[in-house]
Formats: structure tokens, C-alpha cells, sequence
């Protein structure tokens, strides 16, 4: 919980008088004015559209320190936790609070096996989906679908290690299916012999007509990515779960709401779109100037794709880590692929650019994903969905955070109206 700072409070002068604020401080130092009482004692609200300036709660799940570009899951730096750990055991710690210890890393891992099948029935939707569906809109659909199916997790006193691991585990199964579905081929179930990224290796890239074996090291970068996306402060995509959620709706449709928040090109789309981009460089004849140009144009729609970031001001840590399991991957399966020197020309001359350093735009972690995704054979349309399976750990933590949070109430912004005052009504037929 947050402190209220004893020496400071803020006032603010309003119609000749002074309101005083309190001012609170979190445990990295960071401070924010208390305005919950605003409303009552002065009668104004605060804009800020965005949310830029904005708290929405507090937690204690991950930190983002955008100056010195670190990121902490429960007070763990991400990369000690990319180097030494599985997704699976980062998944406990964001939904448990601490690392697990060997047995309940092992029941942790059996509840993800026994939840991994997707429902009989469930399955018959997989054939009614078009052709060319966008994994994403079949994940976010059978996912909230899931609670038709298994209605026990909206009694909350349902063990969230039940709700959490089915949810893990039937997500990577609805990705693999998705994306067998989305090619013609028929789906590979999981296997209770293979961990968690292996598994998932294995029911997107094993077929009938082909051998696969699933290789450690590509098992390792998996587990490393996953772990760099599972979760990263009050993001777009988690202040959805938490606002679906504040409304009490269910664990599933919380974090359905939480998939196509992350969809938009803005946030985890911005992995397909980077791809997209580098790749019309690489058509036109590998034209980065272009592409800086008209990033920098304020006339053109167009953005560096994985460029920028709202909190970090200086290079995101993850995109840093991508960018060595990049070469890992590449090295590994022995392709080299054009995009990555594209991508790295980009970074260059990105940062050398008076525009970009002025308004302190470094990679963020979609800058490199896509590359790496690529390498391992994953279609450019799944990457995203790779987010999500990486994010969930968080928007699970992040809805039980908001479930046991005493200050919670149901999120409901105001606006500042900017329609007539008042329109005079007309029968249809005198409408001009
Ligand atoms: N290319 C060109 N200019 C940019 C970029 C970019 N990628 N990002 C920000 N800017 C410029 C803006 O035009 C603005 O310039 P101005 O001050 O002259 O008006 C300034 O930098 C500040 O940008 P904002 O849009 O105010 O920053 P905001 O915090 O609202 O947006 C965002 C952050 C959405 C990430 C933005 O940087 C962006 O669009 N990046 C490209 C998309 C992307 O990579 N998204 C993934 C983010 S990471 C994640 O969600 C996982």
C-alpha cells in the first residue's frame, strides 16, 4: 500500500479557495496527488485523457521505471528472471507473490496438463470460423467462450490456481488450434510428456506428414519471450481486464476484453505491423530513409512501428534482450533473414535522428519480436497471439489484485461534454 507523505500536501486554489490534496507516495518513490475527494469538496474533475498523468490503483505485481529503463516483476529485475527461470514458474510468481518452491512448481504443472484439452464441443467452433480469421479474433471469442463452459470461476472462492492454470493452459491450446485451423491442417493435442513451451512448439509445428522434434533451444527462447511480455504496469490491455473486471464480470471475459484491447496496432499489434513494415522497406528497395521521413512527417498517419513508448524514456530492457535472442534463434536454425539487417539499419539511424532523440523515442519490445518470431516459424498473424499468451499471467494477477483490492469500485471516467445544450425535437417527416 502507498504512504500519504507526511510533510506534503498540495493545494489547489479554486473560486477563492484553497483545497488541500494529499499527496502519496509508492514504495519506487513515485508520487501522485489523492483527488478522490475532489469531486465532493470543490466540485471539479481532473482531464487528462490518455490517462497520462493518471493512477488507476495500486500494485504490487510489476514496476516500470521508464527513466533508468527497468522492469521488475515482484521486485525481480526481468532479466534475471528471462535467465534463470521458466514462463511457467514467472507465471506463479505474478499470480502467487513469490517463486514457487519444487512441489508446487510440480503441482503448478500438473494442474497446466490436466487443463491443457480444449472441450469436445468447443472444438466443433474451431470449423466454423472463415478461412482466413485473424487468430486473434478466434482467440478473444473462445476465450470468453470458456465461461459458458466452465462457469465455477465466477464463485470467487474458486481456487484461483484451478482458474489460473485452466486459463494458461487452454489458451496455448486455443493459439495452436487457431493457427492449425487457419492453414487446413489438422490439430495436434497436448501431451502430458512435454512442458509447457514444448507443448505449444509442438501443436503449432507437429504434423502427420512430417517429423518434428522440439528443440531446447528453441523451447528456451520461447520461454524467455513469453516471460518478457507477462506483464508491464497498467498497460492499455491490463486497465481493460481491470475495468471489465471492475464491472464484476468473470475472470474469462476480463481478459477476452484484455486480447482485443492488446490487438490494436498501438500496443501488441504493433509486432505484425513492424514486420509489415520492414518488409515494404525491404520491397521498395530496403528505403529506411523513407520510412524515417515519414514517421517524422506530421502529415502522414505513419509511425516507426515499435518505436516510442508512454513510460519508457531511454531503450525498453526487453527489447534489448529480444534483440540477443534474436541472434540466438538465428544462429540456431541457421537462417539469416534480411529484415533483421533492415531492422537494425532502422534502429541506427532512428536514434542518430535529432526528432527521435529529441522526444526520447528508443525500440520497445515489438521492434524485435517479430523477428525472432519469424525465425521459429511462426506466421506473422500469430504474433500477436504469442502476446497474449505471454501477457496473461499478469492480467490474471492483475484481476485477483483488483478482486481483493479494498478501494476498488467500478472504473466510470467523466467527460467534458461537448454537444448542444439543447436541440429541439422534430417529427421524422419535417427533417431536413
Ligand atoms: N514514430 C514517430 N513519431 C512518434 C512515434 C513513432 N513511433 N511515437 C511517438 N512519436 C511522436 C509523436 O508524434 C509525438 O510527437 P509531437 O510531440 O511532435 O506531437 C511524440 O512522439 C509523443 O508521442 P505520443 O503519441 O504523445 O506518445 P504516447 O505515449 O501517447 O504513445 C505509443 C506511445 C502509442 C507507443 C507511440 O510511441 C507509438 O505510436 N509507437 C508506435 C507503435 C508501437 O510501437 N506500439 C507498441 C508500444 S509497446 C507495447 O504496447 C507493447
Amino acid at each position: 500500500m502507498t504512504n500519504e507523505t507526511k510533510s506534503q500536501t498540495a493545494e489547489l486554489r479554486l473560486d477563492g479557495r484553497t483545497i488541500a490534496l494529499p499527496v502519496l507516495e509508492d514504495n519506487a518513490g513515485c508520487r501522485a496527488l489523492d483527488i478522490r475527494g475532489l469531486w465532493k469538496e470543490a466540485q471539479v474533475y481532473t482531464y487528462d485523457p490518455g490517462f497520462g498523468c493518471t493512477v488507476s490503483c495500486q500494485s504490487a505485481i510489476s514496476h516500470v521505471d521508464g527513466e533508468k529503463g527497468r522492469l521488475l516483476y515482484r521486485g525481480y529485475p526481468v532479466e534475471v528472471l528471462t535467465e534463470h527461470c521458466t514462463f511457467v514458474e514467472v507465471a506463479y510468481l505474478l499470480i502467487h507473490g513469490a517463486l514457487p518452491t519444487h512441489a508446487q512448481a510440480e503441482r503448478f504443472s500438473a494442474l497446466l496438463n490436466r487443463h491443457s484439452m480444449i472441450h469436445e464441443d468447443m472444438r466443433t467452433f474451431f470449423r466454423r470460423y472463415p478461412e482466413r480469421a485473424h487468430p486473434m479474433a478466434v482467440l478473444s471469442a473462445m476465450v470468453v467462450s470458456l465461461s459458458s463452459f466452465y462457469p465455477e470461476v465466477e464463485q470467487a472462492d474458486e481456487d484461483i490456481d484451478i482458474a489460473a492454470t485452466r486459463l494458461l493452459s487452454k489458451l496455448r491450446t486455443i493459439a495452436a488450434f487457431s493457427y492449425k485451423k487457419s492453414i487446413g491442417e489438422p490439430i495436434i493435442q497436448p501431451s502430458y510428456k512435454l512442458s509447457y513451451c514444448a507443448n505449444f512448439l509442438n501443436m503449432m509445428f507437429n504434423s502427420p506428414v512430417e517429423d518434428y522434434t522440439v528443440d531446447p533451444v528453441l523451447v528456451r527462447a520461447m520461454n524467455q519471450l513469453l516471460i518478457l511480455h507477462a506483464d508491464h504496469g497498467q498497460n492499455c490491455s491490463t486497465s481493460t481486464v481491470r475495468m471489465v473486471g471492475s464491472s464484476g464480470a468473470n475472470l474469462y471475459a476480463s481478459v477476452c476484453a484484455g486480447i482485443c484491447a492488446l490487438w490494436g496496432p498501438l500496443h501488441g499489434g504493433a509486432n505484425q505491423e513492424v514486420i509489415e513494415m520492414l518488409s515494404g522497406i525491404q520491397r521498395e528497395g530496403g528505403s529506411v530513409d523513407q520510412a524515417i521521413a515519414q514517421a517524422k512527417d506530421k502529415t502522414n498517419p505513419r509511425r516507426l512501428m515499435g518505436f516510442g513508448h508512454r513510460i519508457y524514456k531511454t531503450f525498453d530492457p526487453r527489447a534489448a534482450i529480444v534483440k540477443k535472442i534474436c541472434r540466438e534463434i538465428m544462429t540456431r536454425v541457421g537462417a539469416k533473414d534480411p529484415l533483421l539487417d533492415i531492422a537494425m539499419e532502422l534502429e541506427a539511424k532512428a536514434l542518430a535522428d535529432p526528432y527521435f532523440a529529441e522526444r526520447k523515442l528508443y525500440p520497445n519490445v515489438d521492434f524485435y519480436t517479430g523477428i525472432a518470431y519469424r525465425a521459429m516459424g511462426f506466421p506473422t498473424d500469430m504474433f500477436t497471439v504469442l502476446f497474449a499468451l505471454g501477457r496473461l499471467p499478469g492480467w490474471i494477477a492483475q484481476w485477483q489484485e483488483l478482486k481483493r483490492d479494498p478501494h476498488q469500485r467500478i472504473g466510470r471516467p467523466q467527460q467534458l461534454y461537448t454537444g448542444p445544450a439543447h436541440s429541439t425535437f422534430r417529427p421524422i417527416d419535417q427533417r431536413a
